[in-house]
């Protein structure tokens, strides 16, 4: 188990080792971002990785897309949707 942090709430969410973080939006809503289309598109669920962006899941093509489009960092910002977590980080939710 894995510990995925929300800076902004100072709340802490323990998810499974290779989950997807959208997997548990219904059961953790008020601890998560807003989620929109949930296929990298929208950009609803945009996140600034503060801690531990190394145990991130790869950019996926259609993220890449959204976040150049939304001017945003590869390195600092992260789409929820779109995120398979490999061990602990922080984020913040941006909307
Ligand atoms: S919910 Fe639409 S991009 Fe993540």
């Amino acid at each position: 188990m894995i510990s995925a942090k929300n800076a902004s709430k100072s709340s802490t969410l323990t998810i499974e080792k290779g989950s997807q973080l959208q997997d548990y939006r219904n059961d953790f809503d008020d601890m998560l971002p807003e989620f929109g289309c949930c296929k990298g598109m929208c950009g609803l669920c945009l996140i600034e990785i503060t801690a531990g962006h190394e145990h991130l899941g790869e950019v996926t093509k259609v993220e890449e897309m959204t976040l150049t489009s939304m001017d945003r960092d590869l390195k600092s910002y992260r789409l929820a949707c779109q995120l398979s977590v490999q061990g602990n980080f922080e984020f913040k939710p941006i909307f």
